[in-house]
């Protein structure tokens, strides 16, 4: 089975499992596909996570985040006086990371990949040259960026071709479609090197922008030890730093685990105070403590240690809102040694992938490759560009996740994978910023503690707390009547998200050994099987 934010792609990577891919094989084709078909997140040039589960319980993650380049310093959005530039860290040029998901591909493929890479490739290269019909959601969204797109680009994209895009409209990307017959044609040198890699210094010249051919040349996507934890009956296995959304998933499900939840009921006041009050104390954690590990040391293990994770609750009171004033981060056992869109695969034989991946925000710099055909992302606005100054999702942070020349900014993607009983449980993941780990904490909790189906508890209302600022964001009628003014009156301001929070995708195994999709249906997001 396979999830994805679009149909299309679900049914590219449905068929490669059907001509007998693996899941990596599917996770290959569908995150070409999602270049194509889904441009506001899928990408070639952008990031992502991946979480590998083998059918024997081997794990293994692929960090493909995109890097900060290699002229880049912690002060480069900041003007004479130390203020912060508005939107130079979230539009145009300069807001660019080296891109690592072409890298993150070839590496996946080459150390897990059964089919022929060009194989993978080929669905891509044929739904960008042929042309695919646009839904209504995609046409829509298309026509509110278009001014962005002629703003930020001085050769035009295939994007604007239409005045207005009307849902059924086929959509060619010829360019793109060129770019990825050289990457399906000389694997990573049809990306990082040769045309491709002159395009994209060419436009960033053309533009602000600081990546060059040694920065392309450069980038690596790395295997990374996954973080796992025990809630319950569940190993959570997920992705460690540079992504802060593993380690704050498994604190938020360790807290709530002393807390009878599935006796106070979904989304009462009771269960959903508990959830808010663990958010804030762990997203204060965020802010503090988290960064790319390969430059500033996180400390893993101790923000992992169960007495820690449960010392955060110090100062909850069940009878109201505690100020976020008044939660600072916590400080975790120190130091051990040296030390947004999401698709879920689960392959015939029982290996599962998990996979986020991004350009950051919808169609990220809004800048595309000319003459190459696709969006560059706007990923360095997830990195701290001054101290406590809030970035595009709100999120503050501090040293840890300073700018450094090829650093990785700190993500909050979280795909993930549980276990039960020592057998693969659920894959899991989401779009949606800041939004991502509360959205998968509330998609566990919904089926583990309350007995939802893997679609339920994807479709189910959620809210979001990330102790700064101080509110709880809530999708219209998550929370109902009753529930919004029982926490309001305990002190929490409630603000309405219209547009849904988060977006998910997940695949739960039935105790029959079948498999149930969950597809969001905040999005055109489908899932294809057999
Ligand atoms: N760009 C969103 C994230 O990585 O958290």
């Amino acid at each position: 089975m396979v999830v994805t934010a679009h149909p299309l792609a679900s049914v590219v990577g449905a068929d490669i499992l059907r001509r007998g891919g693996n899941a990596i094989d599917a996770a290959v084709a569908v995150q070409f596909a999602l270049a194509v078909v889904y441009p506001d997140a899928g990408n070639i040039g952008g990031g992502g996570f991946l979480v590998l589960r083998q059918h024997d319980g081997t794990l293994n993650t692929l960090d493909y985040r995109e890097k900060a380049p290699s002229a880049a310093h912690r002060d480069m959005y900041l003007n004479g006086q130390g203020e912060v530039i508005e939107n130079l860290s979230y539009k145009g040029h300069l807001a660019v990371g080296v891109p690592g998901t072409v890298d993150g591909m070839v590496q996946a493929h080459a150390t897990y990949g059964r089919l022929p890479w060009a194989q993978l490739v080929q669905p891509a290269v044929l739904l960008a040259d042929r042309g695919f019909p646009l839904t209504k959601k995609e046409a829509k969204k298309l026509n509110e960026q278009r001014k962005d797109f002629i703003r930020y680009n001085s050769q035009s994209p295939d994007f604007i071709l239409k005045d207005r895009w009307r849902p059924g409209d086929t959509l060619h990307l010829k360019d793109l479609a060129r770019t990825l017959e050289r990457i399906r044609d000389q694997g990573r040198a049809g990306f990082y090197e040769g045309q491709t890699a002159d395009l994209i210094v060419a436009e960033m010249k053309r533009g602000t922008g600081i990546i060059t051919k040694e920065d392309l040349a450069a980038y690596r996507a790395v295997w990374r030890k996954p973080v796992t934890g025990q809630v319950g009956d569940y190993r959570v296995i997920s992705m460690p730093p540079p992504s802060s959304g593993g380690i704050a998933l498994i604190q938020l499900l360790t807290i709530a685990q002393d807390y009878p939840l599935q006796d106070w009921g979904w989304n009462t006041v009771k269960s959903a105070h508990l959830m808010i009050e663990a958010e804030r104390r762990v997203y204060a954690d965020r802010a503090k403590h988290f960064g790319d590990a390969d430059f500033y040391e996180v400390p893993v293990k101790g923000l992992l240690d169960t007495t820690y994770i449960k010392s955060r609750m110090q100062g909850y009171s069940p009878k109201k809102a505690t100020s976020s004033k008044e939660v600072s981060a916590g400080v975790p056992p120190l130091p051990e040694g040296p030390n947004t869109t999401h698709y879920a695969i689960v392959d015939p034989e029982g290996n599962a992938v998990s996979v986020t991946t991004t350009l950051n925000s919808s169609f990220g710099s809004k800048v595309f490759v000319g003459g190459a055909g696709f969006l560059l992302n706007n990923e360095m606005d997830d990195f701290s560009i001054k101290p406590g100054y809030p970035n595009s999702y709100g999120l503050v942070g501090e040293e840890a996740n300073a700018i450094a020349p090829s650093k990785r900014m700190l993500s909050s993607m979280t795909p993930t994978i549980l276990e039960k009983d020592g057998k693969l449980f659920m894959v899991i993941g989401a779009m949606g910023g800041s939004t991502i780990i509360t959205t998968v904490y509330q998609i566990i909790q919904n089926v583990t503690r309350y007995g939802f189906t893997m679609q339920g508890a994807v479709s189910a209302g959620r809210f979001h707390h990330q102790w700064k600022p101080n509110w709880v964001l809530s999708e219209w009628g998550a929370l109902g009547f009753g529930t919004g003014a029982g926490l309001w009156l305990k002190g929490h301001k409630i603000v309405p998200k219209y547009g849904g929070i988060g977006r998910a995708a997940g695949i739960l195994v039935l105790p029959n050994g079948q498999l149930e999709g969950g597809a969001d249906p905040r999005g055109d997001d489908a899932a294809a099987g057999f």
